[in-house]
């Protein structure tokens, strides 16, 4: 599944040590294997093959511009949430008729750039929304093409932060209101309503939950009974964060999804982040201390939830492991893997086991970083965010400086 393997004990990214780029680059480092991405994006591509949908990379999963770019070049289009998103991939000029752009909080400023730069399609969150759009357009003198994004309320079997299908979330459309945005259509002189879109929720390992929430919207498209173009299905395909478990394969979701699909005559967009990122990418940190308190053993490490919120946030698993093996026989202890923020969710790992041996000085690796890592870090503490490398077979690029101290305060003013 993934390019990050030991050969002699040593944990490589590609034909690349990684220990190499730790002690040259420094930690906390991000690194990506550039192999990973592109075998993941492509499995995707395969599976659903038959459908020949538009595969729109979620951008907030990881929005490095190295990234981007060498999906852009696969020929992927992307979905983004946010000017800045979109400021991205016009800086990688990235084909404004593959974008379509989601969120229940666009700004004018975000739907007049993303108008400017003649995007796909907007997945309409609200009725306030749309009319916000048609308003802009008509001061625009333009037309802006949508779907409206249906919320199917349906249960997603994955952590409750991260489910965005439930009539409780904030997402999407009820079927009512849909109905009534479309009998009314003609009031929206300077929109065209080309489809529908959905998406349930990010992380989920039971194609059913797709089958549900496409056989749900499928009925509402079908009452709606006027000629459509688009269906989106979101994103929301697992990666594989369990070593020890199987992965839900790409190809297990489209046995589930294409029967459903591909009678409609639709062009299907799909917007996976996670399953083409999360395993391409990896942190490693170096360990400080370890530390024994009461009955506990801390590997207190340099990186914490400002390089990755994950674990604090939604209890989330990562595999971790040394960078260097000391033998196969070392034996195993129990530790916390916690970071240097002066918080107590600043963790990393709970319980886990690790090398006896381990000391200060060490580095670790953190396993399926890719998506939702580097992108959700922050300058909590007044820590500098991380640099990330790009491994391709034996070559390296830095694709994101480390942050200095004068960055962190560049944009402050003493009064
Ligand atoms: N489309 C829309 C409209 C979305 O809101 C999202 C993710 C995606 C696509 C991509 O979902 P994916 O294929 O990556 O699951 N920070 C959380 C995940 C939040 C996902 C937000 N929306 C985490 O680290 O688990």
């Amino acid at each position: 599944m993934h390019y990050f393997e030991y050969k002699n004990n040593q944990l490589f990214c590609e034909r690349i040590p990684l220990k190499e780029l730790a002690l040259k680059f420094k930690t906390p480092l991000y690194v990506y294997s550039k192999k990973t991405l592109v075998e993941h994006y492509q499995k995707l591509k395969r599976a659903f093959k038959e459908l020949n949908p538009l595969i729109c990379y979620s951008v907030k999963a990881n929005s490095n511009l190295s990234i981007l770019k060498i999906l852009k070049n696969l020929g992927a289009g992307f979905d983004i949430v946010s000017g800045g998103e979109l400021y991205r991939l016009k800086t990688i000029k990235a084909p404004p008729n593959k974008i379509v752009f989601a969120g229940v909080g666009k700004t004018e400023e975000e739907i007049r750039s993303a108008l400017d730069y003649k995007i796909l399609l907007f997945n309409v969150e609200s009725l306030s929304e749309l009319e916000k759009i048609d308003k802009i357009c008509r001061k625009k003198n333009t037309i802006a093409k949508v779907c409206l994004r249906y919320n199917p309320d349906i249960k997603v079997s994955t952590h409750k932060f991260i489910r965005t299908g439930e009539s409780e979330t904030k997402f999407g459309m009820d079927k009512k209101t849909i109905l009534q945005i479309l009998k009314q259509r003609e009031r929206y002189e300077n929109i065209k309503i080309e489809g529908i879109h959905i998406h349930i929720g990010s992380q989920i390992s039971e194609p059913q939950n797709f089958v549900s929430a496409i056989k749900k919207a499928k009925e509402l498209i079908k009452k709606i009974n006027m000629p459509l173009k688009y269906f989106n299905i979101g994103g929301g395909f697992a990666a594989q964060y369990d070593f020890n478990e199987p992965p839900t394969l790409a190809q297990d979701f489209a046995r589930y999804i294409k029967p459903l699909l591909k009678d409609m005559k639709l062009k299907i967009i799909l917007e996976p982040g996670r399953f083409i990122v999360a395993n391409a990418g990896v942190l490693i940190t170096k360990v400080l201390y370890i530390k024994k308190s009461f009955k506990k053993r801390f590997c207190i490490v340099d990186a914490g939830f400002t390089e990755l919120i994950r674990p604090a946030l939604y209890s989330a698993y990562h595999f971790i492991s040394p960078l260097e093996l000391i033998s196969t026989k070392d034996e195993y202890q129990e530790y916390d893997v916690v970071g240097p923020i002066c918080e107590t969710t600043d963790f990393l790992a709970k319980s886990i086991k690790l090398p006896a041996s381990l000391k200060e000085g060490d580095f670790l690796c953190v396993f399926s970083c890719g998506a939702y890592g580097m992108s959700m870090s922050s300058n909590y503490n007044s820590r500098r965010r991380s640099a990330e490398v790009l491994v391709d077979k034996d070559r390296f690029y830095l694709i994101r400086k480390r942050e200095t101290y004068k960055d962190l305060i560049r944009k402050e003013m003493i009064v």
